[in-house]
């Protein structure tokens, strides 16, 4: 309940919370640090693993900290509705998925021509000393996404994905991105690359995926392979290796899930795009 903790009744009505750029804990000492090299997640995990569970987690401290959430749910799970419900932006159709990239491209690209084009530009500059609000596009089911796309989309999806994963950082453009599981091909190295926080959930995982996902082996985990629903290994640049973690526990009910990130809206400043 990490979500709720903490959000006093004042912060309903016309008050207008500041944007916080403070780390989301994951596990233990595993964070998502979106101010870092690390703030392109690349979520690995079978089905019934804990993804669309664990994205609620991240999409709902995305909104507590009042930057900008964008979904793409390819499979149109609960979890496009769930977003949808309270306002955010969700694209399930491969051309609204397009047009969705494309829109944070184009932003990403203003960002960059206003704060970063002029001759005087702070080099060192980046979205959190600008003062400015992340945009965090949670990409869940990318194969999915690709396997629906004819040739020509799935090109443009990969671009558009390739150029946020390699210029959105400084700009505070973050990608969480999902898959059931990852071979050598499934997605370009110019995306996948680019992702140094790499979460790894679920009990079957192949050694491919498992090793694609990773950089390691299983057999190079120190004692057995504990891996299960919401258990896993995590790597981010600053962790030591692999780190075993539990993904937080969230609240039952959607209903529960509801209420919450309604009360995360109603603190002041509108996020998403709605429709
Ligand atoms: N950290 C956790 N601890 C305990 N149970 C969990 C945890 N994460 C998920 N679960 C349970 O596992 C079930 C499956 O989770 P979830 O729907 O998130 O999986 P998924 O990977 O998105 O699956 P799918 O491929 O079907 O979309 C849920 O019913 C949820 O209650
Ligand atoms: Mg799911």
């Amino acid at each position: 309940m990490l979500i709720g903790k903490g959000i006093p009744n004042e912060y309903k009505g016309d008050y207008k919370p500041d944007v916080s750029y403070e780390p989301i804990p994951i596990y233990d000492n595993i964070i998502w640090n979106y101010n870092s090299e690390a703030l392109h997640i690349l979520l690995i995990a079978p089905s019934g693993a804990g993804k669309s569970q664990f994205l609620r987690y991240l999409g709902g401290m995305v909104l507590r900290r009042q930057h900008m959430l964008h979904v793409i749910d390819a499979k149109n799970s609960d979890l496009g509705r769930l977003f949808r419900h309270i306002g955010v932006g969700v694209a399930v159709e491969t051309d609204e998925i397009i047009k969705m990239l494309t829109k944070i491209v184009n932003e990403m690209n203003e960002r960059y021509s206003k704060y970063f084009a002029a001759d005087n530009a702070d080099i060192d500059a980046n979205f959190t000393s600008l003062g400015l609000k992340g945009e965090i596009l949670i990409f869940d089911e990318v194969l999915a996404a690709l396997g629906e796309a004819d040739k020509k989309q799935k090109a443009e999806i990969e671009r558009l994905l390739g150029q946020l994963a390699l210029k959105g950082r400084a700009v505070g453009i973050s990608l969480v991105i999902t898959a059931q599981k990852l071979n050598a091909t499934d997605l370009p190295k110019s995306i996948t690359e680019q992702c140094q926080t790499r979460i790894i959930l679920g009990a079957v995982v192949s050694d491919e995926t498992f090793h694609q996902a990773t950089g390691y082996y299983k057999k190079d985990i120190a004692g057995a392979y504990k891996g299960g629903v919401g258990k896993g290994y995590a790597i981010t640049p600053k962790s030591d290796g692999l780190a075993y973690i539990e993904t937080p526990q969230m609240p039952e009910k959607t209903s529960d899930y509801i209420m919450l990130f309604k009360e995360l809206r109603d603190r002041g400043t509108p996020y998403g795009e709605g429709r």
